[in-house]
């Protein structure tokens, strides 16, 4: 048995079922339990209900889910190795295992963050720190190499939190940034704005189609070129423990820097983003906070989680991941996302096979992208608003290539090629 899919509720009709609940006398455990569980959670779809295949899910095992619930309850600061030597050894073995897999160097080691939005701005910042250390004496490098299907989060964090400029590459017939069209791209830019570049982005993933860029063409130019090459795989980065598709990702042990996300498609509860880095060094460079309270943490060198990204204070998120992936083992979560590939290849041949939908992009991973013939942009909204409604499904429309279409992500094991179908079928 699964959680209902539930549904969101106007304020105004969560105002009329929940009333006040912050008041000067409190409404009491019994209270706000009651109005939690009658009122909000049945507001909040469930995410791991296996026919929400919209946005990326998660699915977040037994263990990771209840580990969670102990890490809230227990005053763990995961900072520094001070005060959470513990908690920051058991993070780093659950980071190893997947450094092993992108097969970065012994060396190689980062931190759990709060999600791919911020791991990449990690990266990136860590990555104009040290070409500006590179590149004493000539003009500051700013701009980062990217393609349209980049994840919007890394966008933003360029244009607003960094005052980065951004040269797009238009990718391949499936979207893909490639090496030979990086160096189309190159071979149009003036030479002042190619020295400007100081990193290129690869998506082992992308969120809309789940499709891998050519992550060993990126990362021969970026060798040629001395970029930073930075790879998100926060949605598909999962896929490493899958050997049906380990080869996809050929050229990610290149990588400088690596995300993924286990709240997406590696089991684990919200928030949570690996974060890795071939050189740690580098980042400690970008990253570590000095003030005189701090210095007791910093004195021989100590793992310091927070040296590694822009957050200084932090839950040790990665511990239910950590503990889910020890009770587990590393072949439980190998043959789960192989699951989810099987049934995501089942649902490429549903679609292949049905005449009312076109599949719009040859799958890579788990991401099936496709259209229902004939449908406008208000039929789409009308059958997802009423799959959700029914409580059934939460499949929400998409774009590509400038045309509205649906897709369906597939993180969750417990998803089945006849849930699939059944949607399908809702599109007749
Ligand atoms: C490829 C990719 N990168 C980055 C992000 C942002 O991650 P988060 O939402 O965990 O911040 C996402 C989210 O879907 C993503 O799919």
């Amino acid at each position: 048995m699964h959680a209902p899919l539930d549904r969101p509720l106007t304020p105004e009709q969560l105002g009329a079922a929940a009333g006040a609940t912050v008041t000067e006398t409190g409404i009491g455990v019994d209270g706000a339990l009651r109005v939690w569980e009658d009122v909000l959670a049945p507001a909040c779809l469930s995410v791991d209900h296996p026919r929400y295949l919209s946005f990326i899910p998660g699915a977040p095992s037994k263990a990771a889910a209840a580990f969670d619930m102990l890490v809230g309850a227990s005053s763990v600061y995961g900072g520094s190795w001070l005060e959470g030597s513990g908690a920051v050894y058991a993070e780093n073995q659950a980071l190893r295992w997947i450094s092993d897999l992108v097969g970065l160097p012994e060396g190689a080691g980062g931190v759990f963050v709060q999600g791919g939005t911020i791991g990449n701005l990690s990266a990136l910042v860590a990555a104009r720190e040290a070409a500006r250390h590179q590149r004493q004496g000539r003009r500051p490098a700013r701009s980062v190499l990217l393609s349209d299907e980049t994840h919007s989060s890394v966008k933003h964090s360029l244009q607003v939190v960094m005052n980065a400029g951004i040269v797009t590459v238009p990718g391949d017939e499936r979207g893909r940034l490639t090496g030979a069209g990086i160096r189309a791209t190159l071979a149009e830019l003036p030479e002042h704005e190619i020295d400007e570049i100081f990193a290129v982005v690869g998506t082992a993933g992308t969120t809309n189609a789940g499709v891998v860029d050519d992550l060993a063409g990126i990362a021969q130019v970026a060798r040629e070129r001395g970029w930073w090459f930075h790879v998100d795989g926060a949605y598909g980065g999962a896929g490493l423990a899958a050997p049906s598709v380990r080869h996809l990702f050929t050229g990610v042990e290149h990588a400088d820097s690596f995300i993924v996300d286990p709240h997406k498609w590696l089991f684990a509860p919200y928030d949570c983003c690996a974060l890795l880095y071939r050189d740690p060094v580098l980042a400690r460079a970008a990253h570590t906070q000095k003030a005189g309270y701090l210095d007791p943490v910093n004195v021989e060198g100590e793992w310091n989680p927070s040296d590694f990204s822009v957050q200084l204070t932090r839950r040790a998120r990665g511990l239910p991941f950590w503990f889910s992936l020890a009770v587990h083992g590393t072949a439980a979560y190998s043959n789960a996302v192989e699951q989810t590939l099987r049934v995501a290849r089942a649902g490429r041949e549903l679609i292949e096979t049905a005449e009312h939908v076109r599949l719009l992009v040859e799958p890579d991973l788990s991401v099936l992208i496709f259209e229902r013939i004939g449908w406008s942009d208000a039929d789409y909204a009308v059958w997802s608003s009423r799959l959700m409604t029914a409580g059934f499904a939460f499949v929400t429309p998409t774009r590509h290539a400038g045309r509205v279409c649906t897709r369906f992500a597939i993180v969750n094991p417990e998803t089945t090629v006849n849930d699939l179908a059944m949607i399908l079928d809702s599109m007749k």
